[in-house]
């Protein structure tokens, strides 16, 4: 993605969050506001206006983001950071219908929208905006999942269409948003090296793996709608997976980039429900902690049938990917927390090493550590010191730690910076998410039985049912061994 001159100032205009004292609010967006204001990121002119159903004023507004920010912000609360920010800050109730009111406190021409809200929300408060005369002149920020399935996704698409034009339109995946993920590019695309291994010539397998150690907690009752498919798996890791796989855009611009990705989602061979396993934690121990099953949180059903971890095989037909299976799965209460790629190359033919000892080689592995510990490595065999011929797995290791020595920014930063300046580089486009849905909509018609794990484990043993060959990478080991 492009290399970002520094201190790009975004042009005057006002943001209004919806849902602005709800959870998203307090741990991401106004402690991400609050970093960009502290680095002169935000516009020179334009307010913060929060809204939402509790009944506040201005300074109750800027009281609870001040505790979000001490909370929640990487960097800490600096009391003169904040009172610079906290100027900003308006707060608007939205329990009547609040357009009228914002749009008497809205002073600027312009303006971006963020719905930190349900789905279920998003049509009326669009209404809301045009009723009041302010759709026009708005960008709309939204939140993933984008719809439940195509068809709602459609209907979605074409609503917010009707309010507002496709380039107004920033659809968020925050994993576009990490750095570590925005290298992938980079790395793909600035190695001669990388990119010549990267195709079915060399790669026998793919794994990607979003892993959790956290449950589901309070969030119950809005995860019971999604479960770890709609959640995860349509578009954290479908977006992993466009970009380990897409061609070289012909450019950073963000219609070729984006291109390219849906190039991919549209190469994907519907998924057969005989190819997913579905999964959900029962009452277990993670670090040590007992962790209550799913079923038992608030707001979840006793028989729940929502899966809290997910694993599917799929190919992606084109030139560079046909043939290899691509293994995902994502999942809550897991042993650990890992965010990964893993490349597999094909075997090495044996014969030279016949008489040798030597009976398998471990094939060469290229491991990209989204998070944490994030870095990458390849690992290869060598000959370890000695008479004879004996051979020793070994790894070569890059860590961001200690090579930038600094901490990467958070995704949620990078993205509302990128939204203030119109730049749709890291969004997600009308195509893609429907392309994204499309591939998964037979599963969707059919979902797979829910096959029970314990909290702290890796998961489901029946996800090993889909490897036509090897094994899962292990979760309870370090990211590379
Ligand atoms: C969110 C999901 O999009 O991503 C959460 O809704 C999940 O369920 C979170 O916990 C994970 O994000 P990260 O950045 O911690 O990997």
């Amino acid at each position: 993605m492009p290399p970002e001159p520094l201190l790009r100032i975004p042009p005057n205009q006002d943001l209004v969050v919806f849902g602005a004292t709800g959870d998203l609010a307090r741990r991401k967006l106004l402690p991400a506001l609050y970093e960009l204001s502290r680095q002169g990121l935000l516009p020179r002119r334009g307010e913060v206006v929060g809204t939402a159903n509790d009944e506040l004023d201005d300074e109750g507004f800027r009281r609870l983001a001040h505790d979000a920010i001490e909370e929640f912000s990487r960097t800490g609360l600096d009391d003169r950071a904040f009172s610079d920010f906290a100027q900003r800050l308006r707060y608007i109730p939205a329990v009547n219908d609040p357009g009228p009111t914002l749009a008497r406190t809205l002073q600027l021409p312009h303006r971006i929208v963020y719905l930190a809200v349900p789905p279920s929300s998003f049509e009326p408060i669009l209404q809301e905006l045009k009723g009041a005369g302010i759709a026009k002149g708005s960008s709309i920020i939204i939140e993933k999942p984008f719809g439940h399935d195509l068809a709602s996704a459609q209907v979605l698409n074409r609503a917010l269409q009707r309010i507002v034009p496709e380039e107004r339109i920033y659809r968020i995946d925050h994993y576009l948003g990490k750095e570590t993920v925005q290298n992938l590019l980079v790395f793909r695309f600035g190695n001669t090296l990388i990119e010549k291994i990267w195709n079915r010539e060399v790669v026998s397998h793919v794994q990607l793996t979003v892993a959790e150690d956290i449950g589901v907690e309070s969030r119950g009752h809005l995860y019971e709608e999604t479960g770890a498919m709609r959640d995860i798996m349509q578009n954290h890791l479908f977006q992993l997976l466009a970009l380990t796989c897409m061609s070289p855009p012909s450019s950073f611009d963000p219609e070729a980039l984006r291109d390219e990705k849906v190039k991919v989602l549209q190469s994907i061979h519907p998924v057969s429900p005989a190819e997913v396993v579905r999964g959900q934690y029962t009452r277990g121990s993670v670090r040590g902690k007992t962790m209550p099953g799913y079923r038992e949180l608030e707001g979840v059903s006793p028989d729940s049938n929502t899966e809290t971890y997910i694993a599917l095989r799929l190919a992606v037909d084109s030139w560079e990917w046909a043939g290899v299976p691509f293994y995902l799965r994502c999942g809550k209460a897991l042993v650990t927390r890992r965010t990964e790629i893993m490349l597999f190359c094909r075997d090495v033919p044996l014969h030279l090493f016949e008489g040798t000892g030597i009976e398998a080689l471990q094939p060469n592995r290229v491991t990209i550590r989204i998070q944490p510990d994030e870095g990458i490595s390849f690992s290869f065999v060598a000959k370890k010191p000695g008479p004879t011929v004996v051979e020793q797995g070994v790894r070569m290791d890059f860590s961001y730690g200690q090579s930038f020595k600094t901490e990467p920014a958070e995704a949620y930063e990078r993205l509302l910076h990128d939204a203030l300046l119109g730049d749709h580089t890291l969004f997600i486009r009308q195509d893609e998410t429907e392309y994204a849905w499309k591939a998964l909509q037979p599963v969707l018609d059919d979902m797979p039985r829910i096959n029970l794990y314990p909290a702290g484990s890796e998961g489901p043993v029946e996800a090993q049912e889909l490897m036509l060959s090897g094994a899962w990478h292990s979760l309870a080991h370090h990211a590379d061994d």
